[in-house]
């Protein structure tokens, strides 16, 4: 029988017009090329901008020791490991960096992964099981839910329960609504994302550990960057036996791209042979896991970063704050600026691009719709004069747009 109403599973593509529009009127923010990369600025379309916008905390994304260890690494194993880490793609090299990273965070094993992203994805996914619960902050990353997503797809049967963010009594409350008998997982930011608050540990910890449930902790943006050695979360509330599991990325301070999961050894062990995005996909290429050991390295011997990060931060969310912005609960150098209005967002990060000032729009789904914001973001290497210029330029902007 011939049909002649085939329906296109490409038709959602020529009906979405929304990036055409925003490029059209120039204000389209996303996937801009960056053609020079100079630490505390770059060069777009020609022209530098300062760079507010990155999670190169550290800078060490253009470290010279770093970028020598990469390429030390690509001389001795090759550009890639043309594998899995289950197969051909474990290198000493993988070890090594996994052996610090434990000695570093005060846990048995570490466990690198290609991505943070995939870290998430693996670890929560290898965990999670039938009749599991599984405990999650409304604002945690989206790595964390497509974990979830995962799990679910795999085993249907656990359930998710989402509490109120950084919400101590309603995730008790979550807690209460599980069968006393069933095995449970509390998973959370350490350091939030978008809005740069950390999590309230000690007292999740205590909650927890009434109703029998381990903690998940995602310090993506934590190490390197709170606590007095720049340990992360747990360095920052001075407490190692505060979670069960700790995961990183290193895309942030670490200045390189990939992700580790570190905890007990038999914890660490399962989830090396049950984490799919492990054992399905190529392991971090060779001068990723060079550049991640490096920094490490410089992480663990010169504080003086961490802290002029620290104090970096301070000077923003207080700048921010006395010229009128919302800055929410911020204590990092993730500071959102909280506009709520959607047109008002992009006409402002319009205002700060063409002023030479790189920062990045959010929106929904993001955030919730209603709560756009734009989130600057500053590196140790950012001068005074540099934040001075952002601050000042903010300033203009915004009362000219009637935000502040
Ligand atoms: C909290 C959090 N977890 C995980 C990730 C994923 O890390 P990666 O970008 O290294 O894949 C990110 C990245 O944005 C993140 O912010």
């Amino acid at each position: 029988m011939k049909v002649d109403t085939h329906a296109d599973i490409f038709q959602k593509c020529y009906d979405f017009h929304e990036a055409d529009q925003a490029r059209e009127e120039g204000w389209y923010p996303y996937f801009r090329p960056i053609q020079e990369n100079r630490g505390s600025r770059v060069v777009i379309d020609g022209r530098e901008m300062i760079m507010a916008g990155s999670n190169n905390y550290l800078g060490l994304a253009m470290d010279a020791r770093v970028k020598e260890a990469a390429r030390a690494a690509i001389a001795k194993y090759g550009t890639s490991c043309s594998g899995s880490r289950f197969m051909n793609g474990t290198f000493d090299e993988h070890e090594e960096l996994e052996r610090s990273l434990a000695e570093f965070v005060g846990m048995e094993a570490a466990l690198c992964f290609t991505t943070g992203y995939q870290t998430n994805l693996g670890a929560i996914s290898a965990l999670l099981g039938p009749k599991d619960y599984l405990f999650t902050d409304k604002y945690n990353h989206a790595s964390i839910m497509d974990g979830i997503f995962m799990a679910s797809g795999i085993h249907r049967t656990a359930t998710i329960l989402r509490y109120k963010h950084n919400n101590m009594e309603d995730l008790e409350r979550a807690l209460r609504r599980a069968p006393a008998e069933s095995p449970k997982l509390i998973v959370s930011d350490g350091v939030f994302s978008m809005e740069g608050d950390i999590v309230k540990l000690p007292e999740m910890k205590e909650i927890a550990d009434r109703y029998g449930a381990r903690v998940y902790i995602d310090d993506a943006h934590s190490m390197g960057v709170i606590g007095e050695n720049g340990g992360g979360t747990l360095d920052h509330y001075g407490d190692v036996n505060l979670c069960d599991l700790l995961m990183c990325t290193f895309s942030k301070s670490f200045g390189s791209i990939g992700g580790f999961i570190a905890g007990a050894a038999d914890v660490i062990d399962y989830i090396r042979h049950f984490a799919r995005p492990l054992i399905f996909s190529a392991s971090m290429s060779p001068p990723n896991t060079a550049a991640a050991r490096a920094s490490l390295e410089i992480i663990r011997t010169e504080p003086e970063r961490v802290h002029r990060l620290q104090a970096i931060a301070r000077k923003m969310i207080d700048g921010f704050s006395s010229i009128g912005f919302d800055v929410g609960h911020t204590v990092t150098p993730i500071v959102p600026l909280h506009i709520g209005d959607y047109d008002k967002t992009f006409l402002f990060w319009r205002a700060l691009f063409a002023a030479g000032i790189y920062v990045n729009p959010v929106i929904s789904p993001a955030v919730p719709p209603n709560r756009s914001l734009i989130r600057t973001s500053f590196m140790a290497i950012h001068t005074d004069d540099e934040l001075d210029q952002i601050l000042e330029v903010s300033e203009r902007e915004a009362k000219r747009l009637g935000i502040i």
